[in-house]
């Protein structure tokens, strides 16, 4: 990592990092864009627009449909049940709006240039499956695109020729993309710096450092009879910081032992959990 980087790749308490844009701009493709409002609107998302770190362009797919009747779905050829969107109306919302930069900006100020293009995801229970690592990804983007799949489907060409990827947000079925699209702009948009008040909050969050968090817990010390973990209460951080790592260790052997193959793991952390799996082979 020389000086002369051109990515500005510097050192971060030890761990190497490409800085996050301070804001980013999605431009969502949608027959639905009332539905994403409240979304939007409402609390770190909305302050997250108010402070400029956050920008979203709804784009009405019925509004680029050339034909007299704005028509942007037909039923699929071969036969077959349910309606497929059209090609033509996409192809021509994303073609138009890309070829103008974000907020009516010069490339040179937005920076969207040093991009190498910006992704055009279609949102749709084929895609590759949404996860933290893909959202630290796009947090370092200026600009992405999300095409929101309606009914049955989408027509492929617009897979094949238009989408750069496919992204689902997990294993069931939804009625469109629109709520998987705004599941991608609220995971995106708290990572960018500033979003959150604390800006420790997303290094600790589950999946973050690859597995679960563990308990919070808050006033009252007693609630219904239940007390809150005597250490947590003891003022000794040291003690704090490792019944924290040992509950989220505990916890993710217990729900998601799959994300223990993959997660940074310490010495003592693999320590513990060999000490929890003796416990349980005695149980
Ligand atoms: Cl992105 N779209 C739809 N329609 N259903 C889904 C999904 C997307 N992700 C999970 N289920």
């Amino acid at each position: 990592m020389g000086e002369s980087n051109p990515n500005h790749i510097h050192e971060t308490g030890g761990v190497t990092q490409v800085p996050r844009s301070t804001s980013i701009h999605f431009d969502v493709f949608t027959l639905f864009p009332e539905m994403f409002r409240g979304p939007l609107d409402e609390s770190i998302l909305g302050r997250a627009r108010e402070e400029g770190q956050l920008s979203v362009a709804l784009h009405d797919i019925r509004g680029y449909a050339t034909d007299k009747h704005h028509v942007t779905d037909e039923p699929p050829y071969g036969g077959g049940g349910g309606m497929v969107m059209k090609a033509e109306p996409i192809f021509n919302a994303v073609g138009t709006v890309l070829a103008e930069p974000s907020s009516g900006q010069t490339e040179e100020v937005t920076g969207e240039s040093m991009d190498d293009g910006v992704p055009v995801v279609l949102l749709t229970p084929q895609g590759r499956l949404f996860s933290q690592e893909i959202a630290q990804a796009f947090s370092r983007r200026r600009r992405v695109a999300l095409i929101c799949g309606r009914y049955e489907g989408v027509d492929e060409r617009v897979r094949q020729h238009l989408a750069t990827d496919e992204l689902s947000i997990g294993d069931y079925v939804l009625t469109g993309g629109e709520l998987a699209a705004m599941v991608v702009i609220d995971a995106v948009t708290r990572l960018l710096p500033g979003v959150l008040g604390d800006p420790t909050a997303t290094v600790q969050d589950s999946h973050a450092r690859g597995i679960l968090e563990g308990p919070h817990y808050t006033r009252p010390r007693v609630f219904r009879g239940w007390e809150v973990p005597e250490v947590l209460l003891s003022g000794d951080h040291a003690a704090v910081a490792r019944w924290r790592r040992e509950q989220a260790l505990r916890r993710t052997l217990e729900r998601r032992p799959d994300l223990l193959d993959t997660a940074t793991l310490r010495p003592k952390d693999r320590e513990f959990l060999e000490h929890l799996l003796k416990e349980s082979e005695r149980e």
